[in-house]
């Protein structure tokens, strides 16, 4: 089967590059863009990848794009009575020539990008965050609250961390984000419709989650429209690394106002090689510091010498030398890995595949727990399984 080929315009091409985000030397890279340029208006999007693979810039972009593309139109909140769907443009409409240009630009000047981190908000407060609610709907309640989804009318409302939504306001969430979005503040029993793209991203497996009922399969398949996966940094080829090192370094220099600093062979191959665990975000963490260091110390070129001191210096290196260590000492001395995997799996098995008990016992948190379960190769049903 000949391999697709992703095209976009030179507008969207130009948005890319000013927002700094590298695809180049990548294939992947190229379908997650593609996947970004032809997003639908008024439709969910799943962000998936490990930490710092660059979801948030990827949801970032997605809402740059959509705004060029016209396709974020707000539902009329007067009309947003549960009956009608509004007057705002659905996928398809956008062309049509009673759009004047002027409700165009409007409809772009307004158009906000909303960010919720749904790990941060209280079981009891969910639906207040989200929807809103009227004064005195409940306890200190003085005023009242517009919510998120008023707020992105007409934008995108980004959902991250979605998989630590607790369960139990998960429904609340499938049936607004259903086509057209309707909700209702709470303590008011008036519908509001909002228009808005949303965008929720995850490094956790929900599938695994649906299976131990941490996560709603519906609001999984309501999330998921279309399904975005940012490969990690470690999966991308050697020529992509490299040219992420050069936009890091341009990104800073432009900041700074400065001309570009170049990278010298022995460091560049250094650092497109490198094993990344925090993927981008820890590239850039380390040109950021390089670039610094060069800045003060008014040099141009970037050596191996300004690497490892970058690497020392953020203390990236003793974790690094640890596992290095204990691999070297000695082929019988476990990883530190497999140690973690055997604390895991004992404490899985001593508390009856108990999740919350586990989570105690070693003190992780939900999100690090699933995280480690895949990263650690660990399948809880298999586990069960043997030892039924
Ligand atoms: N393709 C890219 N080109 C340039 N910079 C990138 C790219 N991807 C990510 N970055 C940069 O890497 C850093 C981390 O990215 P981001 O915060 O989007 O990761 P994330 O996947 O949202 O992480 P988390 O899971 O922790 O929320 C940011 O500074 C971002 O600008
Ligand atoms: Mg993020």
């Amino acid at each position: 089967m000949p391999k697709p080929k992703y095209e976009w315009s030179a507008e969207h091409e130009a948005i890319r590059a000013a927002n700094h985000f590298e695809i180049e030397g990548s294939e992947e890279m190229a379908r997650v863009f593609a996947q970004m340029v032809s997003v639908r208006a008024n439709s969910n999007v799943l962000l998936r990848g490990e930490t710092g693979v660059g979801k948030t810039a990827t949801a970032r972009l997605i809402y740059a794009l959509a705004k060029a593309r016209n396709i974020l139109a707000p539902a009329s909140q007067e009309n947003g009575n549960g009956n009608g769907n509004g007057n705002g443009v659905t996928e398809g409409q956008h062309m049509h020539p009673s759009w004047s240009t002027f409700r165009d630009q409007t409809n772009r000047d307004n158009a906000k990008f909303v960010e919720v981190n749904m790990a941060a908000i209280p079981e009891h407060l969910v639906e207040s965050e989200l929807f809103g609610h009227e004064r005195g709907s409940f306890t200190g309640s003085t005023e009242r609250r517009y919510g998120r989804f008023e707020e992105a009318n007409g934008g995108v409302l980004y959902l991250d961390e979605i998989g630590e939504m607790p369960v139990v306001a998960q429904p609340k969430l499938l049936t607004a984000l259903d086509d057209p979005r309707r909700y209702q503040r709470l303590g008011s029993n008036k519908t509001n419709e909002s228009q808005f793209v949303a965008v929720s991203s995850t490094t956790q497996n929900l599938e695994e989650m649906v299976a131990q009922k941490q996560f709603h399969k519906a609001l999984l398949a309501r999330i998921r429209e279309r399904e975005i996966r940012v490969p990690a940094l470690n999966e991308r080829p050697p020529v992509h690394r490299e040219h992420l090192v050069n936009t890091l370094v341009q990104r800073f220099c432009e900041r700074h106002k400065i001309d570009a600093f170049s990278v010298d062979a022995k460091a560049l191959d250094f650092l497109i090689t490198r094993k990344y665990e925090d993927n981008v975000r820890e590239l850039n963490f380390i040109m950021k510091e390089i670039c610094q260091s060069l800045v003060e110390s008014k040099r141009k070129k970037i050596t191996m010498n300004d690497v490892d001191h970058a690497i020392a210096i953020l203390g990236i290196g003793n974790r690094e030398a640890l596992q290095r260590e204990v691999a070297e000492k000695s082929p019988r001395i476990l990883t530190l890995d497999e140690m973690i995997r055997n604390a895991i799996v004992d404490s899985i098995i001593r508390n009856h595949f108990d999740v919350p008990r586990v989570l105690k016992e070693l003190g992780l948190h939900r999100a690090t727990f699933y995280r480690k379960l895949q990263a650690l190769e660990i399948d809880m049903e298999a586990l069960k399984n043997r030892r039924k």
